[in-house]
């Protein structure tokens, strides 16, 4: 929480607005058409994600710890359920849910490997994380680029880290990232870029398909 909160959240949707429309709508249905049963997403922000889940869904619960944002959530058409919350620290049971959605969030929370072992603790054997993530580029040049642009991004960006190697941060908390796919997110800055999308279960539960 920060005072720039309510500016970002002001901000936000027209700051992604030609990304949206240039294939990341398209990508958020595709991802989150695997979404199943009880579901929990990770810093919902202004709720972009909300009308890209499939009808099948048996809940949904957003959690966001920016107020501003949270507020914006509780205020949408669809009156989902809102828990002003950080991924750090969710205040839920174990294994509540059967899928944790995650959309370029692992970039900005203070604790990725923190937030990851709340998610392995409140999916049910066998659930999934479904996640888009803009990471750290294999590219040399591009990820020097990441580097050297990530502190005043960082402060525009509400906290956004645009240089973490979120594969490996993935790997290391247990889950199988064989599956995720790559992709570009057109229209917004080159250091935003690549994306990771897909599902990604804990190691060895069989629960890293393709999305
Ligand atoms: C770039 S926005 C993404 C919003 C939304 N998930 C989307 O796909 O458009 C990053 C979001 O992460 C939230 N956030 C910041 N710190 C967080 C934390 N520790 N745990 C969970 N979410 C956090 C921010 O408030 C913001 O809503």
């Amino acid at each position: 929480m920060s005072l720039y909160g309510p500016v970002f959240t002001a901000l936000y949707d027209p700051l992604l607005a030609w990304g949206e429309r240039a294939g990341m709508r398209e990508l958020r249905r595709s991802v989150l058409a695997a979404a199943t049963g009880d579901v929990l997403e990770l810093g919902a922000g202004t709720g972009l994600n909300v009308d890209a889940y499939p009808p099948g869904v048996a809940s949904l619960t957003l959690t966001e710890p920016e107020p501003s944002m949270a507020r914006r959530l509780e205020g949408l058409a669809a009156r989902p359920r809102v828990v002003q919350a950080g991924a750090e620290a969710l205040p839920f049971d174990d294994d509540a849910f059967d899928t944790v959605v995650s959309t370029l969030v692992l970039c900005t929370v203070d604790d990725p490997d923190r937030a990851l072992r709340e998610v392995r603790r409140v999916l049910r054997p066998g659930g999934t994380l479904l996640l888009i993530e803009h990471v750290r580029s294999s590219r040399p040049r591009l990820a020097a680029l990441q580097d050297r642009l990530h502190r005043p991004w960082r402060a525009v960006g509400y906290g956004c880290n645009c240089n973490r190697d979120t594969p490996t941060t993935l790997e290391r908390a247990g889950f199988d990232t064989s599956a995720l796919r790559a992709a570009q997110w057109r229209r917004m800055p080159s250091i935003v870029r690549p994306l990771i999308a897909g599902a990604a279960g804990p190691a060895g539960s069989g629960a890293g398909v393709a999305a």
